[in-house]
């Protein structure tokens, strides 16, 4: 049984886009499972954007292990419900042993799939974006839908379960090479480099005809250049808001074209992924046939070892992942 547990902490809140060194990777004693315990060796962590406001918030306390979400196997259990060698999903990220009272762990059984498949396309990626088009965004077959962040784990799903129900997708990225995976993989309509000339411009060439359901993940500028090219009824699912997460309280810069909510009669609606954990049946049934299908596709970055977390987490907030952006943990 090991005796420590490395785990990443916060050393001190971030101003900004935050550092290697606001962290630090410690040894920490760990004792063998008691009554109704379980100890997990971790393999994979996700690394979330939404992991940057609670290191200034308050929600991530100094000197203890960031919370996230990890994919692990029992290696010893006291618990009646799980076994040695069981495959769990948690959320004690960020350490590589994690003695668990049960909370929050859930069993993973794969069918054929990769293991980190359960923290993008059929973990809580896949089941926020299912959830946010489907659901909130009330998405109809054949209509015109504008994702942003669209390379991106939550984004790169949203947009290709929008192709599946026959719309006319739009989705916007940072660079290039994401601009092309999603043209040539993910087959979308238009890929807009938000980064190259005038958003709200590009937008507009990019959809001609207006936009029905826009699914954002960045807020700011990309919600500033959506609202005006809305249809009448158009519904907007407010899924993240990455461009504000660095700065102090997470402020966006300003939306100054609300009145579009007014003359088109909009709803924009906000959500967490967690109000929709009883689709979860459905939506794995579904990802798994549009995957067996050959119309739902997917991307990882992976970087390995505890020590390079941060730099994990500061490439999710600056871009640096296509796809689902995961640690391993070895
Ligand atoms: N509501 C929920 O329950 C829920 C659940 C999961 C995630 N989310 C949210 O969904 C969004 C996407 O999360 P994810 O895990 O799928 O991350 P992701 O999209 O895989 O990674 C984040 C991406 O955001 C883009 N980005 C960063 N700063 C930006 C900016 N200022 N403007 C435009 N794009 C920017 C970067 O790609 P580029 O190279 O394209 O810039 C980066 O790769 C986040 O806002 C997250 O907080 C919400």
């Amino acid at each position: 049984m090991p005796k420590l547990s490395h785990q990443v902490h916060l050393v001190r809140r971030p101003t900004g886009l935050p550092k290697v060194d606001d962290f630090t990777v410690v040894a920490v004693p760990i004792a063998d499972p008691g009554p109704g315990e379980l100890l997990i060796r971790n393999q994979y962590m996700s690394i979330d954007p939404a992991m940057r406001p609670r290191l200034s918030n308050g929600t991530t306390e100094i000197g203890r292990p960031i919370v996230g979400a990890a994919l692990g196997t029992v290696v010893a259990s006291r618990h009646p419900q799980f076994r040695e060698g069981d495959l769990v999903e948690h959320r004690l990220g960020f350490r590589d042993f994690a003695l668990s009272d049960g909370t929050d762990v859930s069993s993973v059984v794969l069918q054929g799939e990769p293991v980190t498949a359960h923290l993008g396309v059929l973990g809580v990626s896949g089941l926020t974006a299912y959830a946010g088009l489907l659901e909130v965004a009330k998405l109809r077959d054949g209509e015109r839908v504008f994702v942003s962040a669209a390379a991106g784990a939550v984004g790169s799903v949203a947009a290709q379960i929008a192709k599946v129900k026959g719309c006319y997708v739009v989705g916007s990225a940072g660079t290039e090479e994401k601009c092309a995976w999603l043209r040539e993989t993910a087959k979308i309509d238009v890929a807009i480099n938000y980064r190259e000339g005038v958003l709200r411009k590009t937008l507009k060439a990019a959809a001609p005809e207006g936009i029905d359901v826009y699914f954002d993940n960045v807020g700011g500028e990309h919600l500033n250049a959506a609202l005006p090219r809305m249809r009448v009824r158009g519904r907007i699912a407010v899924c993240g808001m990455i461009s504000a997460y660095n700065s102090d309280g997470a402020i966006s810069e300003g939306v100054t074209t609300l009145a579009n909510m007014m003359y088109n009669r909009l709803t924009m609606t906000g959500f967490i992924w967690w109000d929709f954990v009883h689709l979860r049946e459905q939506f794995l049934a579904d990802m798994r046939s549009w995957i067996a299908q050959g119309r739902m596709h997917w991307e990882e970055t992976i970087l390995d070892g505890l020590e390079n977390a941060p730099a994990a987490l500061i490439g999710v907030l600056t871009g640096r992942n296509l796809g689902k952006m995961l640690l391993k943990i070895t």
